[in-house]
């Protein structure tokens, strides 16, 4: 069974083809522009965006949507953490971070997925709870991978190889939710005539 993943990030692609290889889903890449709406929630842009990609390729495809919410910014940046990353970045959210004891934060990644026997979209979301550190530590990963510790961890996500980091993260929980529904559902949706 294939799946066709909408993203130009080549840390999500990574993980998510990791991810679908251990579930036996075979992931491709279509190269078409992922379109997002502005909007506070992750559902609803990864709602949107994998309805317009369907529209456009009519293939069962999958969007992944993710964000960091940081709990004494008022869970900023959330779905803007893109934007704040390619802005401010890091270095922007150490300095907000400065001298603040509550360092509590958690990772969110909501999966959308349309298909041609599939009445609308399903979501799936994972989260992993952890906290920020005071520094940057680590090469691995994408993003702010550097920063967030996860809980029962010591080290941050860009300490960790891709496979530990497949283990616990919010994207991980997200595509196994994902995983596991189709193949309880595989025969009603008859997901083997998805190629
Ligand atoms: P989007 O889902 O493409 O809108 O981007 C989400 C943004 O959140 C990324 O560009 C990263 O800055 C951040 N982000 C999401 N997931 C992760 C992760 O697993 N590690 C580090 N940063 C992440």
């Amino acid at each position: 069974m294939k799946l066709y993943l909408i993203s130009r990030n080549p840390g999500k692609i990574r993980e998510l083809s990791q991810l679908a290889k251990a579930y036996q889903i075979e992931l491709a890449s279509i190269d078409i522009p992922k379109v997002e709406i502005q909007s506070e929630s992750l559902t609803e842009i990864a709602l949107y965006s994998v309805a317009i990609a369907y529209i456009i390729t009519k293939k069962p495809v999958i969007v992944e949507d993710s964000g960091l919410y940081i709990k004494h910014l008022n869970m900023f940046p959330g779905a803007l953490s893109s934007y704040v990353y390619k802005t401010i970045g890091i270095s922007g959210i150490l300095k907000l971070m400065n001298g603040i004891k509550d360092r509590e934060a958690f990772f969110k990644s909501v999966i959308a997925l349309a298909a041609p026997t599939l009445n609308g979209v399903k979501l799936f979301s994972g989260e992993v709870k952890g906290v920020i550190s005071e520094e940057p530590r680590g090469f691995g990963g994408f993003g702010f991978d550097p920063i967030f510790i996860p809980n029962g961890h010591s080290r941050t996500f860009a300490e960790m190889s891709l496979e530990e980091k497949n283990t616990v993260s919010h994207r991980a929980l997200a595509f196994k939710a994902l995983s596991k529904w189709i193949l309880e559902n595989c025969e009603s949706i008859s997901c083997w005539s998805w190629m």
